[in-house]
């Protein structure tokens, strides 16, 4: 976490409080994870420094969704803590970061219509490569519900908590973890 991840954190979230430790805890998990599969993707030349703060930032509207059991008590539903994400950075003039708050949640256009989610009809998919990599590294991680948040799932884990939301979380899901080798092709 550096001067600028940690001071939009703050503006939003008590360090103290158990949502503020939930999402600190959990990013940081998720940024180091991030890392290492970016290191081992440098091909694709991704840009490291976005990496680590994006993952920073990728979860901050939980504290706008009512989820009790990590702490937030707001109004909307979790479906909707990427949106609110995203309104949340945009407002406060980080458009690239905003995207990946939105595009963390891999849900497309067609399941928001198919299900009525309460989302914009659009695909929140990740698109660039900083995004797919944070993506990727999230799936391995809770927010505390089922272990400690810093506990890392295996890839089986991954792919079992993913496939519980649906055939084309875990189509895209398999295809990030070929992509950054994280499985055999
Ligand atoms: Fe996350």
């Amino acid at each position: 976490m550096n001067a600028f991840t940690n001071e939009i954190i703050k503006k939003y979230y008590s360090p103290s409080s158990k949502a503020g430790s939930i999402l600190v805890s959990h990013s940081k998990a998720v940024a180091k994870k991030a890392l290492e599969i970016a290191e081992n993707a440098k091909h694709l030349n991704p840009d490291i420094g976005f990496i680590e703060e994006a993952s920073m930032l990728h979860d901050i509207g939980i504290f706008l969704v009512y989820s009790p059991d990590i702490g937030c008590y707001g109004k909307d539903p979790y479906v909707r803590h990427g949106i609110l994400g995203k309104e949340l950075l945009e407002k406060e003039g980080y458009k690239d970061y905003a995207s990946v708050c939105e595009r963390h949640l891999i849900i497309t256009e067609k399941e928001i219509v198919e299900n009525k989610l309460p989302l914009p009809e659009r695909d929140m998919v990740p698109v660039s490569i900083e995004e797919e990599i944070i993506t990727l590294a999230d799936k391995f991680f809770s927010k505390g519900v089922e272990k400690d948040v810093t506990y890392e799932r295996s890839v089986e884990k991954a792919r079992e908590v993913v496939s519980k939301f649906g055939e084309i979380k875990t189509r895209n899901f398999d295809y990030l973890l070929k992509k950054y080798n994280l499985i055999r092709k």
